[in-house]
C-alpha cells in the first residue's frame, strides 16, 4: 500500500518526470482545412487551429503535440506510439469516425483518456454521420463549434488531467 503521501509523492514524481502532454489527432481531409467546404467547416487552416492550441497549451501548461493523417494505418501507430507517455487524447478521426475499429480498438488498447471532436454537429447532417465507433469509449464528445471545438477539447483535457492527479492523491 503506498499511502496517501506515497501517492502523492508519485503524483508529484510523474507530474515532474512527464510534461503534461496531450496528443491532438486530426484525420482524414482535415489537412484542407480553409478550402474545404468552407461553409461547413469555416474558413480556419489546419496549421491556424494547431497554433491556437498550442498557444492555449502554453497558458494551460500542457504540451500540446499535434497530427494529421489521411491514412487509418497512421492514425493508429501514433495512438500507440502516446501509450504511457500522453496524458490525453484529443481526436477528430473525420470520416474515420463512422467507419473505423481500428482507430477504437487502438484506443481502449492504449487505455488512453480520449476526448472526440467535431468541427460540424455531425447530427445536424446525413444520417451516416450519427455514428461514431468511438463514442462508446471516449470520456465526452465535443462538436459544433468550429475551430473552437478544438479548444474547448483541450480545456476539457486539462480538466481529465487535474482529476486524474486529484484522484491519485486522494
Ligand atoms: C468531421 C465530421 C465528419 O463526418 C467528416 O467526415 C469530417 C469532419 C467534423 O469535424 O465535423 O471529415 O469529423
Amino acid at each position: 500500500m503506498k499511502g496517501k503521501a506515497g501517492a502523492r509523492e508519485a503524483a508529484a514524481g510523474s507530474e515532474l518526470r512527464e510534461p503534461r502532454t496531450v496528443l491532438v489527432i486530426h484525420g482524414p481531409n482535415l489537412n484542407l482545412l480553409g478550402e474545404r467546404e468552407p461553409e461547413v467547416y469555416g474558413r480556419t487552416r489546419l496549421e491556424d487551429i494547431d497554433r491556437s492550441l498550442k498557444q492555449l497549451g502554453r497558458e494551460l501548461r500542457l504540451k500540446v503535440e499535434t497530427f494529421q493523417s489521411n491514412s487509418e494505418g497512421a492514425i493508429v501507430d501514433r495512438i500507440q506510439q502516446a501509450r504511457g507517455h500522453v496524458r490525453v487524447l484529443v481526436i477528430n478521426p473525420a470520416a474515420y469516425t463512422h467507419t473505423s475499429v481500428a482507430i477504437r480498438d487502438a484506443i481502449t488498447a492504449c487505455e488512453l483518456p480520449t476526448v472526440e471532436v467535431h468541427l460540424s454537429n455531425v447530427y445536424a447532417r446525413e444520417s451516416f454521420r450519427h455514428h461514431s465507433t468511438i463514442a462508446g469509449i471516449v470520456v465526452g464528445r465535443i462538436m459544433g463549434f468550429g475551430a473552437e471545438s478544438y479548444l474547448l477539447a483541450l480545456r476539457a483535457a486539462k480538466r481529465l488531467i487535474e482529476a486524474e492527479t486529484a484522484a491519485a492523491e486522494a
